[in-house]
């Protein structure tokens, strides 16, 4: 199997997180994402532990809350000692009413308002990560006002392709983010920012991609980063006091997909890092990444019900379900691929069908050629798996459609996180 909370019980049927994901859709319905705890906790682990093992106590995984927010994944972050980062008041809001302490909120985005600033130095989010300098001029502004010295780290391009699709590359010189080092922009950037008193500059950010492989990566943005910290304190006296080099570790897919051993690369990164400052003789900075699909990912998987067959003989089959776009625009978005599993039984005889979702548009397909029973019918369950990350949170109502609830499998029991939304719900903002 894909991931090993994934298996079949002896009558063929699918169980996640040693659960039967039948028993589970029968009792809250479809379309359903089931979340494992265990899972998520499991990776936080892995992270907090390299981390430890690497860095002792100088250093911080800040979980990545646009791969899921809601609030029992901030309970969870809070629980296990993870940071948190941010990108809108939303996000921010969702972690603090879920008693998540503001202090270890980094708060993250490229097109932040006046309004969010304001809320964010409000509640007293520990770090804002500045996008551009015009961001600079209104945190400044609002921590002066508020008579207080805002921490910030500034974030940089610092020019590198991660080899991942371009959506969801971040690092080179002309992507939307950060100010790039490449131009000469980011020298002036860092500049400006320690002109400005109401300012504490502890450092440095950057994030090259989503959907990391390539084994050098951050080792490349490391080489850069390092060069441009030892730049700064060789030309401005400025100490880099923290280093955050973003997210962005892939995950497993398909069967097909590498994995990618995350502690062992936090372990190269952690020696070459220790390197290059040992070499510019720059005092080793607080280390800071920020993973969210590869702490969410694998513990998440969307259960459907099978509303029709269709088949248009020479040409397609289509397994038409009762979610779609709304719930996973992925494919649509990415072309993403991802491993569909029928939930009810295995078959010796399988066909092809295209998963299709039930919203109005010919796009609407969650994943093409996927191999099934032959004989799946209306009723059958259908799961597609990893779907942790990037799914709740890039969900939609698009035609009207609920978002499916979030039950959280934990302890060989389930709860339920969030709620499945009714009309009613989407009905609510209307007047
Ligand atoms: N930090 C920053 C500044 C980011 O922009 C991102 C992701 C992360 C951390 C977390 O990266 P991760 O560890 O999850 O790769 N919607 C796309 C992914 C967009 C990623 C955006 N930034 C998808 O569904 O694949």
């Amino acid at each position: 199997m894909l991931s090993d909370n994934i298996t079949r019980a002896p009558d063929g049927s699918l169980c996640f997180a040693g659960q039967s994901v039948p028993v589970l859709a029968k009792k809250h319905g479809t379309p359903l994402y089931l979340m494992d705890e265990e899972r998520i906790r499991a990776n936080c682990r892995m992270y907090l532990d390299a981390f430890r093992k690497a860095f002792g106590d100088r250093a911080l995984p800040l979980y990545a809350g646009k791969a899921a927010s809601f609030k029992q994944m901030y309970r969870i972050m809070a629980s296990m000692g993870m940071g948190v980062e941010a990108v809108s008041m939303g996000e921010i809001y969702t972690a603090l009413s879920a008693g998540y302490p503001a202090e270890t909120v980094y708060f993250h985005g490229d097109g932040k308002t006046e309004a969010d600033i304001r809320f964010a130095m409000e509640v007293g989010v520990g770090c804002v990560i500045v996008d551009n300098e015009h961001e600079l001029e209104l945190v400044s502004a609002e921590a002066a006002a508020r008579g207080l010295r805002q921490k910030v780290l500034l974030r940089i391009t610092p020019g590198i392709d991660p080899h991942t699709y371009e959506a969801v590359n971040t690092g080179t010189v002309d992507v939307k983010f950060g100010v790039p080092l490449e131009t000469g922009q980011a020298f002036r950037f860092v500049q400006q920012a320690l002109a400005l008193p109401a300012l504490d500059v502890a450092g440095l950010h950057c994030h090259v991609g989503s959907m990391v492989f390539d084994e050098d990566v951050f080792e490349r943005t490391i080489d850069i980063m390092v060069g441009f910290m030892a730049c700064l304190y060789r030309t401005l006296g400025f100490v880099t006091r923290e280093l955050d080099v973003g997210g962005g570790y892939g995950v497993r897919y398909t069967e097909e997909d590498k994995q990618a051993d995350i502690p062992a690369r936090i372990a190269a990164v952690a020696t070459h890092l220790k390197r290059l400052c040992t070499e510019a003789e720059l005092p080793l900075p607080f280390f800071l990444m920020e993973p969210g699909r590869s702490i969410v990912a694998d513990a998440g998987m969307t259960v459907y019900t099978v509303s029709t067959i269709k088949h248009i003989p020479g040409f397609k089959r289509y397994a038409i379900v009762d979610g779609g776009m709304g719930d996973n625009p992925r494919y649509c978005l990415y072309g993403s691929k991802y491993t569909v599993l029928h939930a009810d039984r295995e078959a010796d005889e399988t066909a092809v069908f295209d998963l299709a979702g039930r919203c109005c548009e010919s796009g609407d397909i969650l994943q093409p050629a996927v191999a099934l029973p032959a004989d799946t019918c209306p009723g059958d369950h259908i799961a597609v798996c990893t779907t942790g990350a990037y799914n709740y949170s890039m969900a939609s109502n698009y035609n009207r459609l609920g978002r499916p609830p979030v039950v959280m499998l934990r302890d060989g029991g389930a709860f339920t996180a969030v709620l499945r939304e009714s009309v009613e719900d989407i009905c609510a903002l209307d007047l």
